[in-house]
């Protein structure tokens, strides 16, 4: 608990909030994360980092992700990361549904739990239920002998250092780096891809740091973003792919602290039902970081923009958008678009920090939330 915390570790330093330093943080937490994976004699990343075998990879033919509020929206971005180099089919659920849906495991299904804090309690009887279906279990936590910790057969510890804020940040940013590496290691073993490859992107993973360092100065670009939002009522974000998965999470946090109403929906949904909302000056933020399904996403923009939306957009250095399409366009350095979460999710920090400032509220003690619910 935070009373037991040292208290230099939970000091604020030069930062106004916990929230700001939390963010601050990322590039160390996703750099510790990274190295806690790797085996100290080869430094590559190891099954032992979640304690399991090759042989426990080898045998995973399907996953279950159970998990709430942002460690829910992470395991969507593993689905996508793990489908894509893997090859092996990923359902994402929520753990507050995943006892009540009649859940039916298959053999060699493991089910994985996210969470930040390891105390959810939804998450945690949803693992327990898991367990007595016979699945394995993996956890995802950043707290050390945490409950969920404890029921798991295998762990992953993210290491993010102790988080306050609220609102997560640092801890949602390691555990896409867990995803990350548990795809590349899973993909590697079911020999989807070859050492070449597996290097190439573990390369790029070792990069994440310096990047997620860069978009620490996109903080003033945000302000500018947050200054024309912060009136809002509600607000749409749209994403295809990995883009809507990281969609959900912006869409979230600046619900959780700015108390504007935002969802996130998948661009080619939008024009099945939810474009009725659509009038004169609706706020469309679209992350568009994925090269390949950029075009289409943007011709849903077009159809937004012809009501009368104004459209934000958070892209990837080298993809080209209209400058006329957009009240403003913020990009993030060049990365694999497989990872472009880990950078697109910062100035999404910022932008709900910054809203949350500007409306006179303390970002990180959001009215009605608890950092960790352990009630069901
Ligand atoms: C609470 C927090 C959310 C968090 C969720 C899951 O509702 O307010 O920010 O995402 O719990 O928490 P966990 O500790 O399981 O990641």
């Amino acid at each position: 608990s935070v009373a037991e915390l040292d208290s230099s570790m939970i000091h604020k330093g030069e930062y106004l909030h916990f929230m700001e330093k939390e963010i601050f943080e990322q590039p160390q937490a996703v750099q510790d994360t990274l190295l806690y994976a790797c085996d100290k004699e080869n430094n590559e990343f190891s099954y032992e980092a979640f304690s399991m075998s090759e042989k426990d990879f080898r045998d995973i033919t399907r996953i279950r992700i159970i998990a709430c509020g942002s460690a829910y929206h992470a395991g969507y971005v593993l689905k996508s990361v793990c489908e894509s180099l893997a090859r092996v089919p990923v359902q994402v659920e929520l753990a507050s549904e995943f006892r009540y849906n009649h859940p039916i495991l298959e053999d060699g299904e493991i089910v994985i739990g996210i969470s930040q804090s390891g105390e959810t309690a939804d998450t945690l009887a949803a693992i327990k239920e898991a367990k007595k279906l016979g699945a394995k279990t993996l956890s995802i936590v950043n707290v050390n002998g945490s409950a969920i910790a404890g029921e798991s057969d295998f762990v992953f510890y993210t290491q993010a250092g102790p988080e306050i804020a609220v609102a997560t940040t640092k801890a949602y940013s390691c555990q896409l780096v867990a995803g990350y590496i548990f795809s590349l290691l899973l993909a590697k073993t079911k020999g989807k891809i070859g050492d070449e490859e597996a290097h190439i992107l573990k390369e790029e993973l070792f990069s994440l740091p310096g990047k997620i360092q860069q978009c620490l100065s996109l903080d003033s670009e945000t302000l500018t973003m947050a200054k024309k939002l912060k009136d809002d009522k509600n607000i749409f974000f749209l994403g295809r792919g990995l883009d809507w998965a990281v969609s959900m999470e912006g869409a979230l946090k600046l619900k959780e602290i700015s108390y504007i109403h935002c969802e996130s929906y998948s661009s080619g949904e939008l024009k099945h039902g939810t474009i009725s909302l659509i009038e004169k000056d609706s706020p469309v933020i679209a992350l568009l970081s994925q090269e390949e399904l950029a075009a289409k996403s943007i011709s849903n923009i077009h159809e937004v923009k012809s009501r009368g939306a104004k459209c934000f957009a958070f892209t990837m250095e080298d993809i080209s958008v209209e400058e006329d399409d957009f009240a403003q366009i913020l990009s993030v350095p060049k990365t694999q678009p497989l990872f472009a979460g880990s950078l697109l999710v910062v100035p999404l920090q910022f932008l709900s920090y910054q809203v949350s400032l500007l409306k006179g509220l303390d970002p990180d003690k959001p009215r009605n939330l608890a950092k960790s619910v352990t009630v069901e």
